[in-house]
């Protein structure tokens, strides 16, 4: 924990109680992707609006966020956004192709790319905090609203490669060969994140999560050497806006070590990571979330309920667990499942889990 951190207040829910692991009366959960095309009231907004024009346009980006979170009777909203919006405001334009996930349309390949990036308008992403306003107005302190932003790492990552990457051949040529603009691209981001967060802060957002989604292709070294300095100076700042930060990654096992070393408050599990050895190894030293494997939601209820109250055991009750999948929910997920999870963490006792392991 970053010792310049400010004193937060008593905060009024337990989702935000539980990222600064102070005692709940049970654990919060949320769902990574809660609004998305798994639900039939999301598809039939996307049939009338672009996934840009629903992020740009508050009043939809707020019924988007508000349904999913009251359908699924959550502990938390994240806002609907996108973690590519912040390239627009920086000169790089993209689209959402069907079926193909984002397309930038002229990647960064060089350092003078790298120069022409702009840091200046951030103001831009105005739309997203005007989103979160309606959000809090909606719910007030019932439930915890999530604001959130992409880590440097990832989100270079897309500007880079131009979309998504198997290998991040093109990322790993710039951070290995050309350290100095590599840095500089970090720094850039970073300059435009800080803001993007404190607009989202202001907002009445409760917390930020960070996604680092990719950053499970690093190499530990070069996690450390290319990636954490800077992740850390981003954690720091928006933790210096008065709210605890979630970091988040996918294939992160042995990374956690390294991810922790941010000062994030909560650290994201996938589910490859069993939950109970990934707290010890950090020591218990921050909040951790996760870590169902989302493809579970498609069991039968029964393995479900199992495999939902073995992670809730492995918490063993602990303050600072928050319940999540680990990673999103996919098209296709059946959302009475969904809905099934939610249950199944609050009609959970940690007394009963002697029995289900005895
Ligand atoms: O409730 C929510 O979580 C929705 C808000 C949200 C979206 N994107 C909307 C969206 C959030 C939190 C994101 C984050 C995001 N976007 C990430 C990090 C999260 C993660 O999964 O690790 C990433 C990597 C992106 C970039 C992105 N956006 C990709 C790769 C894709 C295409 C892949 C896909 O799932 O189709 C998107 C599109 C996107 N963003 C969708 C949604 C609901 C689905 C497409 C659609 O509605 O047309």
């Amino acid at each position: 924990m970053s010792s310049s951190a400010p004193v937060i207040p008593t905060p009024a829910t337990r989702f935000v109680r539980a990222c600064l692991r102070q005692p709940v009366d049970r654990p919060p959960v949320w769902f990574l992707r809660q609004a998305g095309r798994y639900m039939r009231e999301y598809m039939e907004v996307r049939r009338h609006h672009s996934l840009l024009e629903i992020c740009k346009r508050p009043e939809i980006a707020a019924e988007v966020t508000i349904t999913a979170a009251e359908k699924l009777d959550v502990d938390a909203a994240i806002i609907f956004a996108d973690l590519l919006l912040p390239l627009e405001c920086m000169g790089l334009d993209f689209e959402f192709q069907a079926g193909e996930g984002p397309v930038i349309h002229k990647p960064l390949r060089t350092a003078a790319d790298i120069d022409a990036l702009v840091t200046t308008r951030a103001s831009e992403l105005a739309y997203v905090g005007e989103a979160i306003q309606k959000v809090v107005a909606h719910f007030h302190d019932r439930i915890g609203i999530i604001g959130f932003c992409g880590a440097p790492f990832t989100l270079a990552s897309y500007m880079i490669e131009g979309g998504g990457s198997r290998n991040y051949i093109e990322t790993k040529k710039i951070m290995y060969r050309q350290p100095d603009a590599w840095s500089k691209l970090l720094d850039k981001l970073v300059i435009v994140l800080r803001e993007f967060a404190a607009q989202q802060v202001a907002a009445g957002a409760d917390v930020i999560q960070i996604f680092d989604s990719w950053a499970g292709a690093l190499a530990i070294p070069d996690y450390r050497d290319f990636v954490l300095p800077i992740t850390r100076t981003l954690v720091r700042e928006v933790q210096s806006l008065g709210v605890p930060v979630i970091y988040f990654g996918v294939d992160t096992a042995s990374l956690l070590p390294a991810m922790r070393e941010t000062g994030a408050d909560v650290l994201g599990l996938d589910w490859r990571t069993p939950l109970d050895k990934a707290w010890r190894e950090l020591d218990y030293s921050c909040a951790v979330q996760g870590n169902l494997d989302p493809i579970t939601l498609f069991a039968e209820p029964e393995l479900i309920r199992k495999r939902v109250h073995q992670i809730l055991d492995q918490a063993a009750a602990r303050p600072g667990h928050i319940f999540n999948l680990g990673h999103g929910i996919v098209p296709g997920t059946p959302v009475e499942n969904v809905q099934a999870v939610v249950r199944f963490v609050r009609e959970y006792s940690p007394a009963a889990g002697e029995a289900r392991h005895g």
